[in-house]
């Protein structure tokens, strides 16, 4: 049978949106893979030998979400539901996410030897990932995240083929993966520039030599919920590293100070571990890049240091629940770009007219909620017109609200109350006019 071109040409359409969309969540310079994807349709048909893959892979599935209505032996596989083809007819493309598919993943998939996207995200899959899809020397993008995959993530068998591996992208998130995480596995892919392994049950320690392997990683999710032990200075190798998400473990010890030559890093989060010690370090200057910052639920202490001013892009900035203490620097004024401040439940005091809120237009999130501050409430925060959250309940602060308080006219959550506020009459006077206002705590 001959391929109608104009059908090919929508399927391909198609893929290209879906492509295009990848593309932009990773904005992870896969776009070489993506390329070669997007070449022309297809003209020749798949093998006999990928066909019997695909229908392999079939076979292990108890519920198919309805993909064996297209997946017919007699036909050319280019043309299955969610398998995309080179012109040459090799398959390099499976897409099943969100069909519903029950059942496990089959290796033969890892036969496939121009598969270079598999998206089986969405499914509720089981039992293990197979080894022959990791050390698949043509896959660039894996993606089995939310599915309820379980068993370990076992090392690479010696036997590997030394051909270097393609992966640059493995999402894992989402599953039941649990045990000891790998660590040697990383070596061989040294293309990896995403892993993301949150929402598993995975334990033992971040792996330390991850980037002396793997030098293009730009993204690590590593909210696995159970990984110990402390943050391994080798993380400070990753010198193209961009995200790099580690919370809700029970990591613990200080921040690494060669952590700091990470200097790429633009999201840096620890957030709800358990990890201790003074951020008061010149070295954060050396994140300049950093956008969100978040060391919420730990147990630092001292003061927000100075050098915080020179984080120019940062507009999250998270350090609620720990042992933080000092005056607010005014140097956060200096952190313009700023959306969300967050720093609550710390022993933070002294008056809040330091910072000087002007600064900040963007601010729309503000959390202060107790901590010791005093003083009065800094005529600059009413300028803070995109403001939609302000939280300064368990405080010591005092005096009156001002008129100006109705140019917040966003705020949607005001929470006064466990301060010394006087004429509150009035300021509940000057919050009719805040049209949005859901909450008001007083
Ligand atoms: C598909 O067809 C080929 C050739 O007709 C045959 O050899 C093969 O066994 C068939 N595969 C399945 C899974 O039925
Ligand atoms: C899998 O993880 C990658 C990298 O974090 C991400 O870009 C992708 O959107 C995730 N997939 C799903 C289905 O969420
Ligand atoms: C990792 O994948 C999860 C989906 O399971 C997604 O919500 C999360 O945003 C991804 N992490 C990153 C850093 O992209
Ligand atoms: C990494 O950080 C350490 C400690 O801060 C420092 O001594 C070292 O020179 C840094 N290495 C590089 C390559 O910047
Ligand atoms: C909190 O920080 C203070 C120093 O600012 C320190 O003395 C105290 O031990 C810390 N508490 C905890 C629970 O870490
Ligand atoms: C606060 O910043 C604004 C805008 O940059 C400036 O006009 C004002 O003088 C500053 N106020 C103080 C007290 O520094
Ligand atoms: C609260 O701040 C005041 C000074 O404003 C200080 O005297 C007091 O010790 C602080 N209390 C705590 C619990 O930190
Ligand atoms: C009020 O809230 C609605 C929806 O929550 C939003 O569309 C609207 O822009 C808000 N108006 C103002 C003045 O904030
Ligand atoms: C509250 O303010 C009043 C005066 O405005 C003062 O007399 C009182 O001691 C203050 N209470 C606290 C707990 O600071
Ligand atoms: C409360 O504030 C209003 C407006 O600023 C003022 O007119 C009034 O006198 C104040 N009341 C008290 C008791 O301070």
């Amino acid at each position: 049978m001959l391929a109608s071109p104009k059908k090919n040409m929508k399927k391909l359409q198609l893929h290209n949106k879906t492509y295009s969309k990848v593309l932009q969540m990773h904005c992870l310079g896969v776009a070489l893979v993506l390329m070669v994807f997007c070449l022309p349709s297809p003209t020749s048909s798949c093998t006999e030998q990928e066909k019997d893959s695909l229908l392999r892979f079939l076979a292990e599935l108890f519920q198919d979400g309805g993909l064996s209505a297209s997946w017919q032996n007699g036909t050319d596989c280019c043309k299955w539901e969610g398998i995309t083809c080179m012109q040459d007819g090799t398959v390099t493309a499976v897409l099943l996410p969100s069909k519903g598919l029950e059942g496990r993943i089959s290796q033969s998939l890892g036969t496939l030897a121009g598969l270079q996207y598999l998206d089986l995200s969405h499914n509720l899959l089981s039992g293990g990932l197979p080894l022959e899809l990791l050390s698949s020397s043509s896959i660039a993008i894996l993606d089995v995240s939310f599915n309820q995959l379980n068993g370990t993530l076992h090392e690479l068998p010696s036997s590997t083929p030394a051909r270097p591996l393609q992966l640059q992208v493995l999402n894992i998130s989402s599953n039941l993966f649990a045990g000891q995480f790998p660590s040697a596995i990383w070596k061989a892919m040294e293309n990896l520039a995403a892993l993301n392994a949150s929402s598993n049950s995975f334990t033992g320690r971040i792996p330390t030599q991850f980037c002396n392997s793997s030098p293009s990683f730009t993204l690590l999710d590593l909210r696995t919920k159970k990984f110990s032990g402390n943050i391994p200075q080798g993380l400070g190798d990753c010198s193209k590293l961009r995200v790099l998400r580690a919370g809700d473990n029970n990591l613990s010890g200080t921040l690494p100070d060669e952590l700091f030559n990470a200097t790429s890093l633009e999201y840096l989060s620890f957030a709800n571990n358990d990890l201790h010690g003074v951020l008061d370090t010149a070295n954060i200057v050396n994140l300049r890049n950093l956008i969100t910052l978040d060391l919420g639920g730990n147990r630092f202490s001292g003061k927000i240091p100075d050098y915080i001013g020179q984080l120019k892009r940062l507009e999250e900035f998270h350090l609620n629940n720990n042992n933080m203490s000092g005056e607010l620097p005014y140097a956060l004024s200096n952190c313009t770009n700023l959306l969300t401040i967050d720093l609550k439940s710390n022993h933070f005091s002294g008056e809040l007219t330091k910072v000087n809120f002007s600064n900040l237009p963007n601010l729309k999130t503000s959390d202060l909620y107790s901590n010791n501050l005093s003083g009065t409430v800094p005529e600059s925060i009413y300028s803070c017109s995109n403001l939609t959250a302000l939280r300064l309940s368990t405080n010591h602060l005092h005096g009156q609200l001002s008129l100006r308080l109705g140019n917040l006219k966003y705020l949607s959550f005001l929470s006064l109350s466990k301060n010394n506020f006087t004429n509150i009459t009035n300021a509940l006077q000057i919050l009719q006019s805040s049209k949005n206002l859901t909450a008001v705590f007083i």
